[in-house]
């Protein structure tokens, strides 16, 4: 792991932020004991936060202070990632028994809690969207984004595509169309959310937006790499689940999957530098994230 100093002093000032902010915030917001024991089962398993962190390494580059509002409002999209996570391991879909290292959702509160889990964080990410002292310009744009983005043109239709395609090879264009969905989407929307929040043109938000693809589809091939090359043990999930589903990998091969993935990082080094010519922003911080990807052919 060859993570920089800058990204790893980053997520060590942060990552806890969001973690006790996603810690206290559950248990005042949710009246059924059962119902917010599930919900925070999955949602403090571990996980990356890497969605909220691009958040606030955004608002830094953008030279934005963060405050408690906009670190409630940018939690919000780790509890609708999780929703997503909770509903897409469920037996009708992915049916995975592993997430975040311990036992999925519905394994331990059966399916139709988890399934209620994952509805209470989707709409409690609303909530904490709009129950806030940020102007309602703001609120209004972060509610507009993140239902076009997570919703049925979003990564529901990803998800959709995903499971509709089992065992049907889909062409390239259409694996793209499926990645940028299921796992892009979201990701542009933790760049957008970040660009709102601190004000930025429209200029800036479109930059940020594009970078933003660019990373959420090499996510997504990583992930699928990652199916292939790495272990339960290491990912916290089960490995090689995707031989049905349409993945780079499957219709590529390992190596023309990490030159795709290479391609897509590249591209997205191109948008951050020239977010950096057109606005005179530092982009060291945003460029460390690509960090996360470790190419070993
Ligand atoms: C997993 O997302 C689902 C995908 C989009 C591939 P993460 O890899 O960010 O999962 P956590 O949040 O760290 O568990
Ligand atoms: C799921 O993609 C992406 C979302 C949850 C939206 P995968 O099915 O590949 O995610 P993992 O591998 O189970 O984390
Ligand atoms: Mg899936
Ligand atoms: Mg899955
Ligand atoms: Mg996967």
């Amino acid at each position: 792991m060859n993570q920089s100093v800058l990204l790893t002093d980053f997520i060590d000032e942060y990552k806890p932020k969001i973690e006790q902010q996603l810690a206290s915030q559950v248990k005042k917001d949710v009246s059924n004991d059962q119902l917010a024991e599930s919900m925070s089962y999955s949602l403090m398993a571990g996980g990356k936060r890497l969605r909220p962190l691009m958040s606030i390494a955004t608002l830094k580059t953008l030279n934005h202070d963060m405050t408690e509002d906009d670190l409630k409002a940018i939690s919000a999209l780790e509890l609708l990632h999780t929703y997503s996570l909770i509903h897409d391991d469920l037996p009708a879909m992915d049916n995975d028994d592993l997430r975040r290292g311990k036992k999925t959702n519905h394994v331990i509160y059966g399916a139709g809690l988890a399934t209620l889990a994952g509805d209470g964080l989707l709409t409690l990410s609303f909530q904490w969207l709009t129950d806030n002292h940020l102007d309602d310009h703001k609120k209004a744009q972060l509610t507009y984004y993140l239902s076009k983005l997570a919703g049925p043109s979003g990564m529901v239709a990803g998800q959709s595509m995903d499971i509709l395609n089992e065992n049907k090879q889909l062409s390239l264009d259409e694996i793209k169309k499926l990645h940028e969905g299921k796992t892009g989407a979201l990701i542009r929307y933790a760049m957008i959310s970040g660009g709102i929040l601190a004000d930025a043109d429209q200029g800036v938000i479109d930059k940020l937006n594009q970078f933003g693809a660019d990373y959420g589809l090499a996510f997504q091939i990583y992930d699928d790499i990652l199916d292939v090359t790495s272990s339960s043990e290491e990912l916290g999930k089960p490995v090689h689940q995707d031989d049905v589903k349409n993945t780079y990998t499957n219709h590529l091969g390992l190596d023309k999957a990490y030159s795709y993935l290479e391609e897509t990082i590249n591209h997205s080094r191109q948008i951050l530098d020239e977010l950096k010519e057109e606005n005179d922003v530092d982009i060291e911080l945003l460029s460390s994230f690509l960090d996360y990807f470790k190419i070993e052919k």
